[in-house]
């Protein structure tokens, strides 16, 4: 069926694609048509299921940030067959992103190039759509980042800010640092400003905690166009100050492994299968650095059960995908999922967190 829809959608500017699905979504939750999707998309298999930093997720394939941002439509996106959603990036106040067009598909790569600059509603209309995060059925992550207005030196009080409006509203939290499309937000990677970012981060996670609120699980996410030597400072220095978990990666700079196409000339991060290989090394090179200490979220580039399949191998505990719903609809997570559980029996497995690092 995603044959016809995608032959609609991808006439349509891929913005407007977005939208248009979104508000479909949304029809579908509102008309309680989520047990339909989950009838249709839905996939459980008991040797995908894990339990990580205490939460149980039921597959390991996640729908990762930037899809839905304003956690509109989470439940729906649970209904489609995900193991966990991400949503945001979410920043403390309302901001209208970077001018259009934004966000460019090149097909012959299956690939595309965003610069969309954290176009959100802000952290308040957040709240209001994630009263009900604990009903979605599967862990909801919810993506922290700062207002393109505010200056690096005040960033932290940014995270702050996310944290203390949606710190009761999500299973696990992730600071975003490496989005290409806020100027200079990637210099936060930088090993001093990250120390004092995450030091700032935890005082406020242990302030609310003493309020009295439940101890969640923060993660970071990284970029991988970071040298290796930096790569592991920053997973070291993260491991260090007690952060639970690292997502490998966002999108890219470089435009490796586009074909010579106008658009690849577009400023942005760059996601799909280009960046399969390169995330999946920096999966890699993070388990074998802290892998024992910290799971890995591995995204970037998975299309299908063996793209997931190797990230799991590489270190990864959870996968998460993007681009690879944009071109294979939303069938894919239920396809990934059943092509996992067979290379798990191929293979000899019967969980997949056996499976975890053994390439690495
Ligand atoms: C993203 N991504 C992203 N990541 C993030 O942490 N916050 C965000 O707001 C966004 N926004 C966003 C918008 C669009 C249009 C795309 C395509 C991607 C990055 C995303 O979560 C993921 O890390 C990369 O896209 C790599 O995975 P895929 O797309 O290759 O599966």
């Amino acid at each position: 069926m995603y044959h016809f829809i995608k032959k609609y959608l991808f006439t349509l500017d891929p913005e407007e694609a977005h939208e248009r699905t979104i508000a479909a979504l949304k029809f579908t939750e509102q008309r309680g048509g989520t047990n339909l999707l989950r009838l249709l998309y839905g996939h459980s298999d008991e040797c995908l299921a894990s339990e990580i930093w205490g939460l149980r997720f039921p597959n390991p394939v996640g729908l990762a940030a930037g899809f839905d941002k304003n956690a509109e439509v989470y439940r729906a996106l649970a209904a489609l067959g995900f193991g966990f959603v991400e949503v945001g990036t979410i920043t403390p106040f309302a901001q209208s992103g970077n001018e259009k067009p934004r966000l460019f598909r090149m097909v012959e790569d299956q690939a595309v190039i965003n610069r969309m600059g954290f176009n959100n509603h802000g952290a308040d209309a957040a709240v209001e759509n994630l009263v009900d995060y604990a009903r979605a059925d599967v862990p909801i992550g919810v993506n922290i980042g700062k207002n393109k207005i505010t200056p690096n030196e005040a960033a932290a009080g940014d995270y702050e800010k996310c944290l203390e409006r949606l710190y009761p509203y999500g299973n696990y939290f992730v600071i975003n640092v490496s989005s290409p499309n806020t100027p200079n937000l990637r210099d936060l990677q930088e090993t001093e400003s990250l120390r004092q970012l995450i030091k700032a981060i935890r005082l406020k996670t242990n302030e609310l905690e003493q309020r009295g609120a439940k101890p969640k699980p923060i993660l970071l996410k990284v970029a991988p166009d970071m040298m290796d030597e930096h790569m592991r400072d920053v997973v070291q220095l993260a491991a260090a100050e007690g952060i639970s978990g690292i997502i490998a990666t966002n999108t890219t700079l470089s435009r490796k492994g586009l074909t010579t196409h106008p658009r690849s000339k577009e400023t942005g991060g760059l996601s799909g299968r280009p960046l399969t290989e390169r995330s999946t090394a920096w999966v890699k090179e993070i388990y074998q650095e802290v892998g024992n200490q910290v799971p890995i979220i591995g995204v970037g580039g998975i299309f299908n059960g063996d793209d997931a399949y190797e990230k799991i191998r590489a270190g990864a505990s959870l996968v998460q995908v993007y681009t690879g719903m944009i071109y294979k609809g939303p069938g894919v997570v239920k396809a990934i999922n059943k092509r996992l559980a067979r290379l798990l029996k191929r293979d000899g497995f019967t969980n997949i967190s056996q499976v975890v690092g053994v390439d690495s």
